[in-house]
Formats: structure tokens, sequence, C-alpha cells
């Protein structure tokens, strides 16, 4: 029986919504590829549901279910697109999006043990695999997180708290200026000030040079400073990079630093052979910030973080209150709540445990493995036409080039195709900076991507540039 007053709905009615909502999902996993990445936003609308005013009374479902379509799905942004390679595109895949319904359809509590909890089982299980996969020892730990930018801000907690004892005054941090903005943002919280923050200019393969960082930790400390952690890449965002990690471990067990490897991006191609050589060294990292949402197909938000020693993880955040010492573990239990920051959190483990054992980390493997590929059949395309210039070659699923006719073009250049093709609506690609030089890049981990979609995108993109040349404007 449907009891407005109670926030229920009659069986008719559930089924009916869950029927409708379900076609729908299964209609855009089968034909998401067919249809548009973008959608031009028309202002004036957007405004008018701007005032929308507070719903005093309900209305049928079936019609909000309708308005979401019309406001949301039909204006949207398809990151999971075939062809979205902006960013970090995020392909998720349709078990997982099953664990999310029944997660919060089961309001399921991931905060603490509760009982002989299976719910803390599962998440456990699904941290140890990550963990094997990433090679770190038995006795370390992690959680999952909201995403990448959390997974870094609760490892420089963690970090501040056992080398610093949570005193960061005149303390310093090092990273290469390839680092992602989450690092700066996490420090900042933190309470960081700008002298503390050391940004290392990268060398000419967008790495950390061990040398530069060295110097400069000297000189800080011959100036009263203290330094007490390094931040490595395993894949930048903007060209893959992945700092010389062998190195870094040996440097900061020297020099007494906290390393944190922040591989958000490209932690997940430990599950390949290619990525087990180019990110060697990373399981002796401290603590390892590792994105499922980005290159493990789940959908947002998850995020993790893993630290070598687990117990690391509670000394930085485990607090006391009367109303919780019904929590209180004997040492076998694990209060995830006790292991960052959120109390009350969600069963982000399902979708990740779920989709893994659903199609086997093989699949997930070779997915990865077509990502790394993807971005090099991207290079041998361009390669084609000696107008695009590659500024970064493909690495771990990433690519920057531009366009160069063999005479300067004024600058935004680049901005503007950007434009161009994302407003076109075929494809998406986004632009960035690369040592000062304005380029285009494409991240293609996208398993879905076909090849014509690749030479589709490459062929308009041409064209879009071509129409885009001062001659062809004055013409
Ligand atoms: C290397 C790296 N670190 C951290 C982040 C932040 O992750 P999130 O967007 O999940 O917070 C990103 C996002 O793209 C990233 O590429």
């Amino acid at each position: 029986m449907a009891d407005n007053k109670s926030l229920t709905l009659s069986r008719e009615e559930m089924r009916t919504a869950g029927e409708d909502v379900l076609d729908l999902v299964i209609d855009h996993f089968l034909h998401n590829h067919e249809r548009s990445v973008t959608k031009p936003t028309d202002p004036a609308m957007l405004a008018r549901w701007l005032q929308e005013p507070i719903p005093e009374t309900g209305m049928d479902l079936g019609e909000v279910i309708e308005e979401f379509k019309e406001k949301a799905l039909n204006t949207m942004t398809h990151l999971d697109h075939p062809r979205c390679f902006a960013f970090v595109p995020s392909p998720n895949n349709f078990v997982s999006a099953l664990a999310e319904f029944m997660s919060s359809s089961f309001n399921i509590f991931a905060g603490a043990w509760l009982g002989p909890s299976g719910v803390a089982a599962i998440e456990m299980k699904s941290i140890d695999w990550l963990k094997t996969l990433i090679g770190l020892p038995k006795d370390s730990g992690g959680l999952f997180v909201s995403g990448g930018s959390m997974a870094n801000l609760t490892a420089l907690a963690v970090a501040r708290h056992i080398k610093l004892q949570n005193n960061p005054t005149n303390a310093a941090v090092y990273f290469s200026d390839q680092t992602h903005s989450s690092v700066p943002k996490g420090l900042k919280i933190l309470g960081f000030q700008p002298y503390q923050i050391r940004s290392i200019a990268s060398d000419v393969h967008m790495r950390l040079p061990l040398e530069s960082l060295a110097q400069r930790i000297d000189e800080d400390r011959k100036r009263g400073l203290v330094p007490f952690c390094v931040i490595a890449n395993a894949g930048t965002t903007n060209a893959g990079a992945i700092d010389p990690l062998e190195d870094l471990v040996e440097f900061c067990k020297e020099q007494g630093l906290w390393l944190h490897v922040d591989g958000a991006y490209g932690g997940a191609t430990a599950i390949t052979q290619t990525g087990k050589t180019l990110l060697k060294g990373i399981e002796k990292a401290d603590s390892i910030t590792i994105d499922p949402h980005k290159w493990m197909f789940q959908p947002y938000e998850i995020g993790c973080l893993l630290v070598r020693d687990t117990h690391h993880l509670k000394e930085a955040f485990k607090v006391t209150a009367e109303y919780l010492d019904v929590l209180e573990d004997n040492g076998e239990q694990t209060n995830f709540c006790d292991h960052g920051v959120q109390l009350t959190r969600g069963f982000r483990a399902l979708k990740f445990w779920m989709s893994l054992k659903t199609f086997g980390l093989k699949n997930f493997r070779d997915a990865v493995d077509q990502g790394i590929n993807n971005a090099e059949y991207v290079q041998s395309l361009l390669e084609r036409d000696p107008r695009w210039e590659i500024i970064t070659d493909a690495n771990i699923g990433v690519i920057n080039f531009r366009f160069n006719p063999g005479y300067a073009l004024s600058p935004g250049f680049h901005n503007q195709l950007s434009r161009d093709i994302i407003l076109d609506g075929f494809a998406m690609i986004t632009p960035t900076r690369i040592k000062d030089m304005e380029v285009l890049r494409i991240c293609a981990i996208n398993p879905r991507t076909t090849q014509q979609d690749f030479e589709l995108t490459i062929n308009k993109l041409t064209a879009m540039a071509e129409e885009r040349l001062p001659a062809k404007l004055t013409a």
C-alpha cells in the first residue's frame, strides 16, 4: 500500500517505476555509443529550472523520472561515452550500478563492524585484493573513500600524524609540478602554508628529478625547515608520467621521509604486465592512492587509500566517544570509521567486489591493457599526418599533441579546437598545457572505444583544425 505519510510506495508503484528505470539504464548501456557525448545547453532554460519552488505536495513518480530525463539525462556530458577522451574518462559497468542500487536500497552502513559483519568482511577482502595487486605486504591496510582527492588528503593526514605528530610547524613537503591539484588542495586543507609546499620543476619526461629534489631538501634543512613527505606520481593526469619510484623509495628511506604515491589514475595498470614493470617500487611506498572509479571501471564514487602499515590509519584517525563505545573492537574486528574521516559511510566496496567477481580479474586486466593500446593507436593515427605533432608519446593511456602546420598559430587555437569538437557532440577532447605549450590531450582508457571511433575522431579533428587555419578564416 502506498503511504505518502511514511514515504513508502505500493508494490505496484515500486515495480512500475523500477522497471521504467531499469529499461532506461539498459538502453543507456546498450546504446550510449550511438549518441552524442555532449549536448548544447540552453542558458534560458537552465535559468527557468533554477526558479523551481519547493514542492509542498508530491507528484507522480513517473513524471518525476520524465523530468530527470529532460533536465539531467538529456543535457549531461557522458564521461562514460566511448568517444569521451577528456580528463580521465569514466567507463563504468552495469554490475557495479546494480550493486549501488542494492547498497542504497538496503541502506548498508559500512562504518563499523556491527555484528558478525559480512559487510566489513567484503570491504576487507576488496582492500586485500587491491593490496595483493599492488604487491603490498600482509600487514598493510586501507579503506575506500569518495575518490582520489579524498584518498590523497587522507594519506597526507596520516603522514602528518606519523611523521610530525600532527604539528606541521616548519614542516615541508615535496612533489613535481605535474602532481594533481588535489595534493596542494589537501595540504591547504591540512593547514600547510605556501612556503612549506615545494613544487619541483619536472624533467623533460615530466618526471620528478631526484637530483633537484635532493638539492631542495638539503637547502631546506639548512634553512631550518623539516622535510617530512614526498608525493610521487604513478601516472600523472597530464601525460601519464611515472616518477622514478624505486629511486624515490630508496631516497625517502635514507632521508626518513614519508613516501606517498598518487596512483589515482595510473595505479590500476599494476594489474597488467606492462604496468607491473612500469610501476616497480610502488609496493614499497608508505601510502598509495588508487582510484577504482577511474581505470577500474567503477561508477563514482570510489577511491582507495592503501597504507603500508595498517595501524597508522587508526593512530591517525581513531577518536572515542561514549555513544560509540558499543563499537569497541577487540583487535579482530575492523571498524572502518576509525580508519578515516567518515563515521557513517556507504558500502562502496560492494560495487568493486561484485564487478570483479562477475567479470574476473582477467577481463579487468584485458580492459586496462586495451586502454594502453588505444593511446598507442591514436599516436599511430596522428603520425600519418605530419601536421600533427606529438608532444608526449602515448603513455599508459594518455597522449598529448598539437596541430603544427609549419607556422605559429594564434594563442587559444587548441582551446578553440577543443570547443569545436565538444560543441559538435561527436567526441570530447580537452586541452591542457605541457611545459607552457597549449596542446590537446586524449585519454583513451575506455575499453569500448573502437578503432573506428578513433579514426573518425581524428579525421573530424583534422578537418576542424583546417577550418580554423588563418588562410581559411580570411578567405
Ligand atoms: C593523478 C590524480 N590524482 C588525483 C585525482 C583526483 O581524483 P578525484 O577526481 O577522484 O578526486 C585525479 C583526478 O583525475 C588524478 O588524475
